[in-house]
């Protein structure tokens, strides 16, 4: 008789020890009713404080119906960009998304994730050099990590440390780029755009940036924290996702004619990935065309993420800084963030805890994500629960 195999094992000890330290984590069924409720897989219908989708576009009718819309009588777009499954429905998308972000042109990948890890480790190579805030998202870390570059990880959004890193090791490298989140997905703060700016002229550096949860959140028009911040240079090679306040799925990258052309070539998720669903394409066009007509939503947002912070703050509570709709609670502990989250759970209210790997150990937190069918009464009623 064999002996079992060592791998399975291997795996098993391994989650038990996850469990042994309550970061162990598995999928449940979630039933959404509307942007604002969401049923629990035991059944509980709860105001929902954990989607991404800020401006609740996912379930706008037009969204919806554009999926329908296809000329073509299909919804897949069956095979990868270069070779057909580029339809006029993805060519104007990228023209939809080239307006939006004011830039040349436009490239879609099949997800956020896809676009920034294709993005960092085609730029960069061996001979160069990254410099990447240490709150950044999983997908830019495995970008850097593929690259092969040279990595230096900087303290959250500390402008000074990053100048000092990069006056000391610019020389060293061909290339140099500054890689950040604008808002950063767990914290909810925001990148200092603007002092990135700045170094990126004085040491000829690249900015990368990677705009998920600010697309459609900030800016006259919603394209993101660099249109809000007036952040014009052509140093910026500005990533996006489609799945957040778009409501829909998908990544792009935003930049000049030159760039895109690069990309297009030698950014391996692009390239060797199904381009997305045509049905996709459709529905965020119509997300695009609705973000510009949506200032009010943004406004109320900003206004309620403000106020939800200061009346944590006033209860007792750390809160993350800025004024996303991503409001962070801070926990001193693993344990304490499940329990938080779990009374939360039996007072109607569905905000996910959030432990290591995705924060840092000293990092647990609450994620509050506010929406647009939020009302003053959830947000009354979230405040009178958090007395923890
Ligand atoms: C900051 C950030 N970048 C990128 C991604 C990945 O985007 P997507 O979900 O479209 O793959 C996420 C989302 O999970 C994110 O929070």
């Amino acid at each position: 008789m064999s002996e079992s195999y060592s791998l399975w094992e291997s795996l098993d000890t391994e989650l038990q020890d996850r469990a042994k330290a309550g970061l162990l984590r598995s999928v449940a069924t979630w039933s959404p009713i509307s942007a604002r409720l969401i049923q629990s897989p035991d059944g509980r219908k709860l105001i929902h404080f954990g989607s991404n989708d800020y401006l609740s576009l996912s379930w706008h009718p037009r969204v919806l119906c554009a999926a329908a819309s296809s000329s073509s009588g299909r919804y897949g777009a069956g095979a990868s960009p270069l070779l057909t499954g580029h339809t006029e429905a993805h060519e104007s998308l990228r023209r939809h998304l080239a307006e939006l972000e004011r830039t040349e042109q436009t490239l879609l990948f099949s997800s956020g994730f896809a676009a920034n890890v294709g993005v960092v480790s085609s730029l960069a190579g061996k001979d160069d050099l990254l410099f990447s805030d240490r709150l950044n998202h999983a997908s830019l870390i495995d970008g850097c990590r593929l690259s092969r570059a040279r990595t230096f990880v900087f303290p959250h959004g500390d402008v000074d440390e990053l100048r000092r890193l990069v006056s000391t090791h610019r020389g060293s490298g061909r290339r140099a780029f500054v890689v950040t989140d604008s808002v950063f997905s767990m914290d909810g703060d925001l990148a200092p755009v603007r002092a990135y700016e700045n170094l990126a002229e004085q040491y000829d550096l690249g900015l990368i940036v990677d705009e998920a949860h600010a697309t459609g959140v900030y800016g006259e028009r919603g394209a993101g924290l660099l249109e809000e911040n007036q952040c014009h240079s052509d140093r910026w090679i500005k990533i996006g996702t489609l799945s957040k306040a778009i409501g829909c799925s998908g990544g792009f990258v935003a930049g000049p004619s030159c760039l895109i052309n690069y990309l297009e070539n030698a950014a391996r998720s692009f390239v060797y990935s199904t381009s997305m669903p045509i049905g996709n394409c459709l529905s965020a066009i119509a997300s695009v065309e609705l973000l510009s007509g949506m200032a009010n939503e943004r406004k109320s947002l900003r206004e309620a993420s403000i106020s939800l912070r200061q009346r944590l703050q006033k209860i007792g509570h750390r809160v993350g800084g800025g004024d996303s709709p991503i409001v962070s609670i801070y926990s001193p502990s693993v344990s304490e963030v499940v329990a938080w989250s779990r009374r939360l759970l039996e007072s109607g209210f569905y905000v996910p805890a959030i432990r290591p790997p995705t924060v840092p150990l000293d990092g647990c937190l609450l994620r509050v994500s506010l929406n647009s069918s939020h009302t003053q009464t959830d947000l009354d009623g979230l405040v009178e629960a958090c007395r923890f």
